[in-house]
């Protein structure tokens, strides 16, 4: 994000094993690749599929590996069921979260068949709570197609969510000990805890920043947090390792949530691929809004009041010109900065690798990026 005003910038049980060549969706045998299917942003060439093909290079294999389990684990002899799964799982999105705790496991040492089953969890229970989320936002596109409540109903959507949380906990129950699934539930229920705590808050136009960082460390950085936190437990290191590389999510986590909030309101739907506007048509304030509401003088505030209060579709083109006349998006763009580089604190003591070099990079794209 720019502070000047622009966002611009095998395991035994699982029977996958790394390595595997990967079927992309046309059938084809492709080594070395992501297996990112035919949606705009998983499309091979485009520029945000070469973006995250460099930030996820040394860990191609296993993130191969994770693409195979998560359609392993997600199937059913039902073709119904078998084609909302297909639609909800298998349709891209960035694998951020796999992503990170595969790169940490590679910094931290090797990548192992237990990380891959752990990226997998990670991904599914992310994939629920956006299944979920998207009936709370009434929202229409995800990854750049109709999301489950679009294309089918609400009610697919709450139990598509529930398949993919129950299937999560099954698989990581296959791993040789209990850490994946007591860290990944209390993350799952600190995110649960954190939308709650959101929907709770709708038009509660006091919101304060505490109270709103607090909400998306809940529903965002928990589960990048314990993306790293097991990536490190995982590679044997103690309590306090484990804590100073968790800290690595915390931040990221955060900084990712106020760029996403950032590009609710000043975002390119076409380049980001889910339904914008979202939050300010929810009643969720989010840190621009926040911050504009903290430094208005009282007319301003007076007509910030106003839009929230009316019609939920035209708020985002009405509170523009407010917030660009406000220091909100530049304030915005600094907090998110602030988090990135506590993030990048957090892991300057890892050994030199690529892996580490790529988790650097994941830190500026997520606040930089445009998707
Ligand atoms: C979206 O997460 C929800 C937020 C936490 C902002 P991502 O932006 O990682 O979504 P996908 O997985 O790439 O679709
Ligand atoms: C919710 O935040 C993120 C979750 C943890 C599910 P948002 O509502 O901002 O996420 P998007 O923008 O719909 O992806
Ligand atoms: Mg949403
Ligand atoms: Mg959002």
């Amino acid at each position: 994000m720019d502070a000047s005003n622009t966002f611009d910038k095998r395991s035994p049980s699982s029977g996958v094993e790394i390595g595997d060549g990967v079927q992309n969706h046309h059938g084809n045998r492709e080594p070395g690749t992501i297996a990112r299917p035919a949606n705009k942003q998983g499309t091979k060439n485009s520029p945000s599929a070469s973006l995250l093909d460099r930030l996820y290079g040394p860990i191609t294999q296993p993130l191969e590996a994770v693409e195979r389990l998560l359609r392993k684990e997600l199937q059913s002899p039902f073709e119904d069921v078998a084609a909302l799964l297909r639609h909800g799982v298998n349709l891209g999105g960035k694998r951020l979260r796999p992503a990170i705790h595969l790169l940490l496991a590679d910094a931290l040492g090797e990548v192992t068949n237990n990380n891959v089953v752990i990226a997998t969890v990670l991904e599914m229970v992310h994939t629920a709570t956006l299944v979920h989320d998207d009936v709370l936002d009434n929202a229409l596109t995800r990854r750049h197609v109709e999301t489950v409540n679009a294309k089918w109903n609400n009610h697919t959507s709450i139990l598509l969510g529930d398949y993919l949380f129950a299937q999560s906990f099954r698989l990581s129950a296959t791993l040789d000990n209990t850490r994946t699934c007591q860290w990944v539930g209390e993350a799952a229920r600190l995110v649960c805890e954190g939308e709650l705590r959101q929907v709770l808050h709708r038009d509660w136009l006091e919101l304060d920043e505490a109270t709103y960082f607090a909400m998306i460390r809940g529903k965002t950085a928990e589960l990048c947090r314990v993306a790293c936190s097991l990536a490190a437990a995982e590679a044997g290191r103690n309590e306090r390792d484990i804590e100073a590389i968790a800290a690595y999510g915390d931040h990221l986590g955060i900084a990712f949530q106020i760029a996403d909030d950032y590009l609710d309101l000043w975002g390119d739907d076409g380049a980001v691929g889910k339904t914008l506007g979202t939050d300010l048509q929810q009643g969720k304030l989010t840190l621009p809004i926040i911050r504009l509401l903290e430094t208005a003088t009282s007319t301003v505030k007076q007509s910030v009041l106003e839009i929230l209060s009316g019609a939920p579709d035209s708020r985002v083109d009405r509170i523009r010109p407010l917030l660009d006349k406000s220091d909100a998006k530049a304030y915005t763009a600094n907090v998110a900065a602030e988090y990135r580089d506590r993030a990048l604190a957090a892991i300057a003591n890892l050994p030199e690798k690529d892996s580490r070099r790529c988790l650097t990079e994941i830190a500026y794209f997520s606040v930089d990026r445009t998707f």
